[in-house]
């Protein structure tokens, strides 16, 4: 990058081998170990026990750490220090924030449990949590603290306040909550963006999952809400999660939001904000805009859905005084709303499905910023600003936005203001009935997804105009020729499938984490490196690989301290509970005997990495001396 801030003790390392799909096993780099600061189950509040398995409670849950772990931040001890994630200087003690996806209660439960009590046991698992974690000296792995008060946990019972313009409305009202700005709970948090002014924003994602509805409003189905029993089955235990049950029609609106936690202010409620639209949120990440606005990126992740842009109305205050700090927490509570639409420069018969790169050299064109909702009103013919906000699919169908190839993280660089939308896989691209292959989407049954680069015009983030172009086509180049790295060599760099989560070092260069290889190139999931600048733009080396049936989430990249953490989610997630496929993160060394009874199975973990012997400890995993 070469603007100043390439300082970093940097993570130089060699590019590990991909492992087989089944390799139960954490992999990282020649040099560095690795060790987890936190695992499913380990008590974080008052009264929480040491994880037993055979003696899990809802009210036990609830005191643990939650279970499939997404996005990751560890902010520092003062929010004043919060940086772009590739810039914090974490000190000696911090907040580690994780989201809780959701639960595989098939490795979760022997059958001594009830269903009832599973299902309770697994509401209690998810959300997020909040962590205090602390270390003698940086650069070195963190200890959680059992005890702190800024331990917390999010859960589906947390009461949250609703705020922006749809807070209120007619659409947001239960029985329950005839205000419609009071919500139980959050589901389905997925990724997330740490603010500059050092709050997390996390997307609440799948969460049709969880409700059953009538059927009856054709508006749901957009959203893929069915009236049929869900496989959660929550519906049994409480009304609001079946629309059919009178006043409760509408409770399904209450959840599909961006969603912002204080980490610092432990007993302040979380907010939903409905400025930003209700779809199913992969995340936020926000950027100040160089007069101080809040832009914030979004993607919708599902087949053919869509990339999103939010504006503030206010500017950030700097400081991080109460005062500004209140003001900063209501940036995204107005402020513009709009959806992407690409175009490509290239005819369209150069673009037939197989990936070939077109004869201008690349995938690339323009693009817009189609606004919603502008100075408070909706801009869509025929929808009220509420109605936007709580079904802002249906907005964007409406003002022919493009189609995309699953975005999930869509991230601004902290230093170029580019922003980089992982398109994780369709399956579906190009299948009769669908839409075809389109320059920025140029793949049909992409099956390994691509990475979008967008460059705002005048390098303004607010502008409604800018360029696009694919930075990467992934794929195994070895047996797959639909592969493109930005020209860079494709025999040389790491095969990497399912781009999913995105960070950025402060070197400059852009680090991706995956969900699917080992369905698609048959290897482990991992967290990879690109080169974003200079010759070597497009090289992709991989840095870590995740346990057997896991995914890669939420990565921080700390060069400062030369460390790495993600969170890793759903290890083992295809085996039983009488035959696991997973024992991560507490392997045994060879020859070594697990105790009598202890129970053997994954726990989603965060995990931290970091040069070899700068741990306290020697050897991985806990428990070991
Ligand atoms: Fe929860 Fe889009 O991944
Ligand atoms: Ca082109
Ligand atoms: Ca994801
Ligand atoms: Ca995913």
């Amino acid at each position: 990058a070469g603007r100043g801030w390439g300082h970093g003790k940097g993570l130089a390392f060699g590019a590990i081998a991909p492992q087989a799909a089944a390799t139960d096993a954490f992999v990282v780099p020649e040099g560095y170990e690795w060790s987890p600061i936190i695992r499913w189950g380990d008590p974080i509040l008052p009264g929480g026990r040491a994880f037993d398995i055979t003696r899990q409670t809802p009210e036990q849950q609830a005191k643990q750490f939650g279970y499939n772990v997404d996005y990751l931040d560890i902010l520092p001890a003062d929010p004043g220090d919060v940086r772009p994630r590739g810039k914090t200087k974490r000190g000696r003690r911090g907040l580690l924030v994780s989201n809780h996806e959701y639960t595989n209660a098939g490795i979760m439960f022997d059958d001594s449990y009830d269903a009832a009590t599973r299902r309770a046991i697994e509401r209690a698992a998810w959300g997020l949590s909040v962590v205090e974690v602390t270390r003698d000296r940086e650069g070195t792995p963190w200890t959680y603290s059992r005890l702190s008060r800024f331990n917390r946990r999010i859960t589906v019972d947390t009461e949250f306040h609703v705020d922006g313009p749809a807070a209120g409305s007619y659409l947001m009202r239960t029985v329950e909550d005839p205000t419609g700005t009071r919500v139980r709970g959050t589901l389905n948090n997925c990724a997330g963006g740490t603010t500059p002014w050092g709050t997390v924003v996390s997307g609440e994602e799948n969460y049709n999952a969880n409700f059953r509805v009538s059927g009856k409003d054709p508006r749901d189905a957009r959203y893929g809400l069915q009236n049929k029993a869900t496989s959660y089955g929550w519906e049994l235990d409480d009304p609001r999660f079946d629309g059919n049950n009178p006043g409760y029609e509408y409770e399904n609106h209450r959840f599909g939001w961006i969603v912002e936690v204080d980490p610092y202010e432990p007993d302040e409620a979380p907010v939903k904000h409905t400025a930003l639209g209700r779809f199913k949120h992969e995340g936020a990440n926000v950027i100040l805009s160089k007069r101080g606005h809040a832009v914030a990126y979004m993607g919708d992740d599902e087949r053919f859905d869509y990339v999103y842009k939010f504006v503030s109305a206010e500017r950030m205050r700097p400081g991080n005084s109460r005062w500004a700090r209140r003001h900063n927490k209501t940036l995204l509570s107005s402020g513009d709303l709009y959806v992407a639409r690409f175009t490509g420069d290239s005819p369209a018969s150069e673009i037939d499905g197989s990936g070939a790169v077109p004869s201008d050299g690349g995938f690339d064109g323009t693009g817009e910023w189609i606004a919603l909702v502008k100075d408070g009103e909706s801009q869509v013919d025929g929808m009220t600003l509420e109605e936007v906000l709580v079904f802002t699919r249906l907005a964007a169908d409406a003002v022919g936005a493009t189609k995309m190839d699953r975005p999930e993280d869509v991230e601004p660089h902290p230093l170029t203001g580019r922003v980089y939308v992982a398109c994780t896989n369709n399956s579906d691209r190009g299948k009769e009935g669908k839409e075809g292959a389109t320059e920025p989407n140029p793949r049909n049954s992409n099956r390994d997804g691509h990475v979008v680069e967008i460059i705002e015009d005048g390098g303004d983030q607010t502008a409604t105009t800018f360029t696009w172009n694919l930075l990467l086509v992934a794929g195994d180049p070895s047996v797959n020729d639909s592969t493109y790295f930005s020209g860079f060599p494709a025999d040389k760099v790491s095969p990497i499938s399912c781009p999913d989560n995105l960070a950025f070092d402060a070197d400059g260069n852009l680090w991706i984490s995956t969900d699917g290889q080992p369905s698609t190139i048959q290897k482990c999931d991992g967290l990879f490196k690109v080169t974003l600048d200079g010759p070597r733009r497009g090289n992709v080396e991989q840095f870590l690989s995740v346990p057997r049936d896991a995914e890669t989430c939420g990565p921080v990249i700390d060069s400062r301290d030369a460390m790495v953490y993600v969170n890793v989610q759903h290890p083992g997630e295809d085996g039983t509970f009488a035959a696991q496929n997973s024992f991560f993160p507490d392997y045994l060394d060879e020859g070594e005997r697990a105790p009598a009874g202890a129970w053997r199975g994954p726990r989603p973990s965060t995990i931290q990495v970091y040069r070899e012997g700068a741990g306290q400890r020697p050897g991985h995993g806990p428990g070991k001396g």
